[in-house]
């Protein structure tokens, strides 16, 4: 089948893949081993555009569209899944929502230093009671009689929260309005008032660094409101569906690894007097391998090429994305489970990167929305009942 990619989309994903290649899989193992953030790499890569794929050159980015962003995060991700993490955050988290409901001074300002890889971007959604259930956040913004907000509360399982400079933050201005009295804020995480947390020690992406924060009367001007007063949910449920093709790109490039190695292993390794490859039972499984990869890689590219209509007016892809990432990171878990039930002990390993895809692949089926709350979003939008 052929997609018909345009040179530029492909030159896009040559420039990740070399440098995924060249700078990121041969630290790939030291990043896991140490969790230090990549910060050297990420300037790389924002050097090179892919900090802000999708953000037109006025403000710094590679101006592409959404398969190219599809393409390159796959690249970074069959290198290292965290760098990935790093990149999806920024690209389609941060940069995408200031593009989309920005003023001209909060691009200029904020999208530019992201999108060059000079800062980097975070996203403060989800808080210590509140994950899938994002209504229900306590983070609270006050509205003074000057005009300015004085912020409270608390963010957890923030991406890149330990290192970022700017933070779009969603916080309750009406707490009456329920989802219709959340508003979102660009947040300095210099400014008094801002607090970071310890470093998460986590089980995977463990590169991309990960913390609570915590505003104590932190003061955002007026013009620090992203997008309207009341609209913060609407932006972050729409950053979130841009966000959840990244997720799936990031799940089809750690599979796309572990599906390769497994591949060459099971050529080389014998058993009973033949490449364990030659197997029945191996063959199902490198099989059904298979058709889940390309079937994420389809449905994701079907979801970014839906976005980049919906950029030029067209309607919302919130169906496709969640399809995307449900399946791709559904996958994701699949297939490195089985890649490392293929390699055995040198699976168990830390030998060998297979058991890292593994680990690195469940937060795929966690952040950005669960798997849980794909099927609701696709279930509530293909049957129109709550
Ligand atoms: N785009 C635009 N607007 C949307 C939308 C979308 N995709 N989805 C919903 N809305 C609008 C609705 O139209 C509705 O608008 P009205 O008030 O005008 O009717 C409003 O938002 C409220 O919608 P719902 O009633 O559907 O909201 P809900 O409370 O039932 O929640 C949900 C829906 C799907 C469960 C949502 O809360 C959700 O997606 N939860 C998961 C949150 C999530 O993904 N968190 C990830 C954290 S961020 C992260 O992981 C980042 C990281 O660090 C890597």
């Amino acid at each position: 089948m052929d997609f018909g990619f345009t040179e530029e989309q492909l030159m896009i994903q040559d420039v990740a893949r070399r440098i995924a290649q060249e700078k990121i899989a041969p630290s790939a193992e030291y990043h896991d081993r140490t969790g230090e953030f990549p910060l050297e790499n990420i300037r790389t890569l924002g050097v090179n555009g892919l900090m802000g794929i999708e953000v037109p050159a006025e403000y710094g980015g590679a101006g592409m569209d959404p398969i190219s962003y599809v393409l390159a995060m796959i690249e970074i991700a069959a290198a290292d899944a965290a760098h990935s993490t790093i990149v999806s955050v920024n690209n389609s988290l941060f940069c995408n929502g200031i593009l989309k409901f920005g003023t001209e001074a909060q691009k200029q300002l904020y999208v530019r230093a992201i999108a060059e890889g000079r800062e980097i971007g975070a996203f403060a959604l989800t808080e210590p009671q509140s994950g899938s259930d994002a209504t229900a956040m306590r983070c609270k913004a006050t509205k003074q009689a000057d005009g300015t907000y004085v912020i409270n509360g608390k963010k957890s399982w923030i991406t890149s929260g330990p290192v970022a400079k700017y933070f779009v933050l969603f916080a309750m201005t009406d707490p009456e309005k329920g989802a219709r009295g959340i508003t979102a804020f660009m947040v300095d995480g210099d400014r008094a008032g801002f607090h970071r947390g310890k470093t998460e020690p986590k089980l995977g992406i463990r590169a991309s660094a990960t913390c609570e924060i915590e505003f104590n009367d932190y003061i955002a001007q007026a013009d620090e409101v992203l997008g309207n007063e009341g609209h913060g949910f609407k932006i972050a449920m729409s950053v979130l569906d841009a966000g959840r093709i990244g997720i799936a790109s990031q799940a089809i490039g750690l599979s796309r690894a572990a599906y390769e190695a497994t591949l060459s292993y099971v050529k080389e390794r014998k058993a009973f007097g033949q490449p364990i490859g030659s197997f029945q039972m191996t063959q199902a499984k490198i099989a059904d391998m298979k058709c889940k990869l390309d079937a994420s890689l389809v449905l994701t590219l079907r979801a970014a090429w839906q976005k980049g209509k919906h950029d030029k007016g067209g309607a919302r892809f919130s169906t496709e994305a969640a399809v995307a990432k449900l399946t791709a990171s559904e996958a994701a878990m699949w297939i490195t489970h089985q890649a490392l039930q293929i390699h055995g002990g040198m699976g168990y390993s830390k030998e060998m990167p297979i058991e890292r895809y593994f680990r690195d692949a469940k937060i795929t089926e966690i952040y950005e929305g669960t798997s849980e709350i794909q099927r609701l979003v696709i279930a509530r939008n293909e049957t129109g009942l709550r």
